[in-house]
């Protein structure tokens, strides 16, 4: 058992502190993070681009992430670890269970899929079997294709019902967290009060329950040369690694990240 488990978690929530995660890679990154604050170290296919130089996340495997999630395993000092399902790793039932049982087998406390309501039945299933999951809803990367490019979601107020609805219903399923991608605000603020288990987000302003970026964007790493609007360079203004870390625990606590103009 991690020292910060899903009912820290929800205390954290209730008690309106900010929950704070970072995606890690490997154990040296995993210790640091998790020495330094980071409730939640996820394990994220993100890996794909940062890691593996692909242009999506598409091609990342389960040995992959289960290769990375063991990696992390050995590094962390109490976090709660939390590891991808991979693109087409939970097409099917079986495929979910099997899938998330290796992610867990490699180290992992919880597992995240991308989707909406069509997820409810495999959520369920996961969690009977003692797999907590945390749904990722907004911008899913995984279906890039069918979204037509990286793109805020949730703008038009048919899509941002359907996303409540999504959110309240995959609770009902029994999901433990969920994950906002790329939605305005306010959207992602009413999501957040409209359920009880915590809600992080990354590109969805200050009004979620936790907050959450990739480690390469936030140390300002970029294989284009671009970040995204909603990611801030912690590296900026501070004179390392293990400090910058410590400088996005301190302000996603104080609420000082992010700002708005991070937001959409
Ligand atoms: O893979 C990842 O790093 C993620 C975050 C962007 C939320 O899913
Ligand atoms: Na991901």
């Amino acid at each position: 058992m991690p020292d910060v488990n899903l009912t820290t978690l929800y205390k954290l929530k209730q008690s309106a502190e900010k929950i704070v995660c970072l995606t890690a890679y490997d154990a040296t990154f995993a210790h640091l993070e998790s020495q330094a604050g980071v409730e939640v170290i996820l394990v994220g296919d993100s890996l794909g681009m940062v890691l593996q130089g692909h242009d999506s996340t598409l091609p990342v495997t389960v040995a992959d992430m289960a290769y990375h999630t063991r990696s992390v395993k050995r590094g962390n000092r109490g976090a709660l670890i939390m590891a991808d399902l991979p693109f087409m790793a939970y097409a099917t039932l079986e495929q979910t269970l099997n899938n998330s049982a290796a992610l867990m087998q490699a180290g992992a406390h919880m597992v995240k899929l991308e989707g909406a309501g069509w997820l409810a039945e495999n959520i369920t299933a996961l969690v009977q079997r003692g797999i907590p999951v945390c749904a990722h809803l907004g911008l899913t990367p995984q279906t890039v294709n069918v979204l037509g490019g990286y793109k805020v979601q949730g703008r038009e107020q048919a899509q941002a019902d359907t996303l409540l609805a999504d959110a309240v219903a995959l609770e009902a399923a029994g999901a433990s967290m969920l994950l906002l991608e790329c939605v305005p605000s306010d959207l992602a603020t009413r999501i957040s009060q409209s359920v009880k288990v915590p809600v992080i987000g990354i590109g969805a302003g200050s009004g979620t329950d936790g907050q959450v970026l990739v480690v390469h964007d936030m140390l300002g790493l970029s294989i284009s040369g671009r970040l995204p609007r909603f990611v801030k360079n912690f590296m900026t203004e501070t004179a390392d690694i293990p400090a910058a870390i410590k400088a996005y625990v301190d302000a996603v606590k104080a609420v000082e990240f992010p700002a708005r103009e991070h937001e959409f």
